[in-house]
């Protein structure tokens, strides 16, 4: 993409021309969320004022309409992710939602004491958690796939983890913090040689790479809309069919129903078997506006610019004394995770956020990951496709003073 495209879509963004004490905004947080273009706000707005009505439930116009709205960004949805039919699409508040969803309904069905569940050291704790949760309430055990020095799973030690007693593999499509894109297909046929299903975390990848489920064979995708330029509390679920029907409801109440008395109760069908209470038909529909701007732009168009980003702030990072980066896999998304000597990542945080410059700190809700490397936490940049190398060079001006302050 060339400047003036850039330009044209920073126009779509207001919140990119605001001033943060007196200094151009500067937003490297992507992987925490994006911010939202005006087709995104105005679709809640327009959803709010001319639409707004439960869904599934009226036989009046307003009703119908946003049943409608709900129903077509499913679809907007499955097409997306390439799904094979729409009723695979369960939308929910978010990853975590969805992680927990799988972990709780799965592993009522198929889980029981001794049994094993993989996810990897460089998971995010939404997919570390609901697994510790659901090996506690069963007496699973939870088994932990290895990295190298770059970032890289250990793919060996992954095969010899998958063994008669294995009954899920949960594993990040895209480190937040290290950016590595894992082999999830590689991983996934690897676990089908031995029937056994995979749940791919796509938070931090479908922002920036085109996913295709079926392609890949995963047996379980998620993902967040906010990370993907829509509302915050919507995401989705993407679950082959066969899966979502052997595994009970995660709530009750709501459209989940299919007849309801004192002594049984029947469920309905896919998805709304999954969708209890009333969905966020808002959010849904915002998030099918954020997918539409996306595909408009180009997967292919913002993989490119990012990765020009990334390979420019790394050439720059490095011009800096003591600089570390953690995370140098060959296949890497536009995350970068850095420390300079032994300044903590805290103070760099903060002075640059007085410079007007947002990155995230900390460990990123991958205290393991933190942990194995052997630090306190990291600086993290994070590029959108609204992102410059101009504000790239903007920070690395900024990043050398924060550095000589503190050294
Ligand atoms: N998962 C989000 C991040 O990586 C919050 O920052």
């Amino acid at each position: 993409m060339d400047k003036q495209q850039i330009q044209h879509i920073r126009a779509d963004f207001p919140i990119l021309a605001e001033k943060i004490y007196n200094k151009d905004l500067i937003y490297f947080d992507n992987a925490a969320t994006t911010q939202k273009p005006r087709c995104v706000v105005e679709k809640i707005e327009e959803g709010y004022y001319h639409l707004n009505a439960n869904i599934h439930r009226g036989v009046h116009y307003l009703s119908q309409k946003a049943t409608e709205a709900h129903e077509a960004a499913r679809t907007i949805v499955a097409e997306f992710l390439h799904a094979g039919k729409r009723e695979e699409i369960i939308f929910t508040r978010g990853t975590t939602e969805a992680i927990n969803l799988v972990a709780t309904s799965f592993g009522e069905a198929f889980c029981k004491k001794d049994d094993e569940v993989i996810v990897s050291v460089l998971e995010h704790h939404s997919n570390i958690v609901p697994w510790q949760m659901l090996c506690e309430r069963k007496g699973l055990k939870l088994q932990v796939i290895p990295m190298n020095e770059h970032g890289e799973l250990d793919i060996d030690t992954f095969k010899s983890l998958l063994n008669e007693r294995t009954r899920i593999v949960s594993i990040a499509h895209v480190s937040n913090v290290l950016g590595t894109i894992n082999p999830v297909k590689e991983i996934i046929r690897l676990a089908h040689e031995k029937n056994i299903p995979v749940l791919v975390d796509g938070a931090q990848a479908v922002p920036h790479i085109a996913v295709n489920v079926v392609e890949l064979d995963a047996d379980f995708y998620v993902f967040s809309g906010h990370k993907i330029y829509g509302p915050t509390g919507i995401g989705a679920l993407y679950g082959k069919e066969r899966w979502l029907n052997a595994i009970p409801p995660y709530q009750g109440g709501g459209e989940m129903i299919a007849t309801v008395t004192f002594e049984k109760t029947t469920y309905n069908e896919l998805p709304f078997k999954f969708e209890a209470g009333t969905p966020d038909y808002i959010g849904s529909t915002a998030l099918a506006e954020a997918i539409r701007y996306v595909q408009n732009i180009g997967l292919e168009n913002i993989a490119n610019h990012e990765h020009e980003l990334l390979t420019y702030c790394t050439q720059r990072l490095y011009e800096i004394d003591g600089m570390r980066i953690f995370g140098t896999a060959t296949e890497k998304s536009s995350v970068i995770s850095f420390l300079v000597g032994n300044i903590h990542p805290y103070d760099i945080g903060m002075l640059l956020d007085k410079l007007g410059i947002a990155v995230r700190t900390g460990h990123h809700c991958a205290q393991p990951l933190i942990d194995s490397l052997g630090i306190p936490g990291t600086v993290r940049a994070s590029f959108a496709f609204y992102n410059t190398k101009e504000e790239i060079d903007v920070f690395i001006e900024a990043l050398k003073r924060v550095v000589i302050m503190l050294s």
